[in-house]
């Protein structure tokens, strides 16, 4: 089978190859999809190809609300109705497993622990799968989502699902409203944010150099993620690797957290392969941003500008517009920079 794909590599045709071939392909593992080409060995198929060689990856080819996208600060709309986020930790410290899964860095919580988000945009309760890390080779290309065109050096993504309706991610990651992330942009600095500081500390990081590796963590409290703000912004779009189910309603956080240059340095010397395959780093595990098309951009960000009408959202009816007072206008504004 892996015959049949380089042939078709070699032939440049992978178009003709992935159609013909796809009850095959749709055979395939579940993670055999890359973010970037590799130099050598065989052919694995890249963002733009995601849709392309398996059917039931169709929408990462063809959907309307994927994700991630650009947010074009001039196309966000204040929603005066979109309440602060909930976080509920039960007040009780986490213990998670730590992964390289050949693609991310990934923390995952052990089930015993629930932490659970609702409120803001969300209408259910939604529990705390998976902390995700993304990240880039250089420090303007690590983030997913891009801030007016601009990349950070990487994102933290808390992939949650929908616990009233669903039974487990699995199932909730293909159905409708079954997954919130809450989105963190990563940028340097000399302090590094007490979360990710336990991550990545050298002793920490050093033990999952490899694909598969796994590493236990004790005592995590994941409020020392969120940065100090209620601010967000939000709109509907899909988990940005395959399927791309178009199931996930994006929250992203209004100020970065920080990692050291030297933290960001043991991210880069991660390898995608195993400890006796070649070393390939794990960076630039980011799929390109998609288009926004008709969807709106949501946020509790007041920054004094006329939203432009956004058809599905009863709070943008000019009657139902808030008028603040000058004074909190004046002062709302964008964190990032
Ligand atoms: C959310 O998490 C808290 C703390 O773990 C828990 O007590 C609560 O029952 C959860 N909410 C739901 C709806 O499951
Ligand atoms: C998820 O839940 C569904 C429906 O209850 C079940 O069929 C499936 O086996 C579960 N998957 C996992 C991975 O637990």
């Amino acid at each position: 089978m892996r015959f049949i794909w380089d042939l078709c590599l070699i032939l440049q045709i992978y178009i003709i190859c992935s159609s013909s071939a796809q009850p095959i392909i749709s055979k395939l593992d579940e993670s055999w999809w890359a973010y970037k080409d590799v130099v050598q060995g065989s052919f694995v198929p890249v963002p733009s190809f995601w849709g392309l060689v398996n059917s039931a990856w169709n929408l990462c080819a063809i959907g309307k609300r994927q994700s991630p996208i650009d947010i074009e600060t001039t196309h966000m709309i204040f929603d005066p109705h979109l309440t602060p986020l909930r976080l509920n930790t039960g007040g009780r410290k986490m213990y998670g497993t730590m992964y390289n899964t050949g693609k991310h860095v990934s923390l995952r919580p052990d089930k015993t622990h629930l932490v659970n988000i609702s409120g803001g945009p969300l209408g259910y309760s939604y529990r705390l799968e998976e902390v995700r890390l993304h990240f880039g080779s250089e420090d303007a290309l690590g983030s997913e989502h891009l801030l007016n065109g601009q990349g950070f050096p990487g994102e933290v993504q808390l992939i949650h699902y929908n616990q009233d309706l669903y039974a487990n991610y699995s199932e909730a990651a293909k159905s409708p409203h079954g997954i919130a992330v809450v989105s963190i942009f990563i940028k340097l600095s000399e302090n590094s944010n007490a979360f990710l500081n336990r991550m990545l500390n050298r002793d920490t990081i050093t033990r999952i150099n490899y694909k598969h590796d796994a590493f236990l963590l004790m005592g995590l409290n994941i409020a020392d993620l969120y940065p100090d703000t209620i601010r967000y912004i939000t709109y509907e779009g899909s988990i940005t690797i395959p399927p791309c189910y178009e199931t996930s309603t994006w929250i992203l956080i209004n100020k970065p957290v920080y990692v050291t240059q030297m933290q960001m340095h043991s991210l880069r010397l991660l390898s995608q392969n195993e400890p006796y395959k070649i070393f390939l780093s794990m960076s630039d595990n980011t799929r390109p941003a998609q288009p926004l098309l008709q969807r709106c951009i949501r946020t509790n960000i007041n920054f004094n500008k006329q939203g432009r009408d956004c058809p599905n959202n009863r709070a943008l009816r000019p009657q139902y517009r808030g008028e603040p007072t000058t004074a909190v206008k004046r002062r709302a504004q964008f964190r990032w920079k």
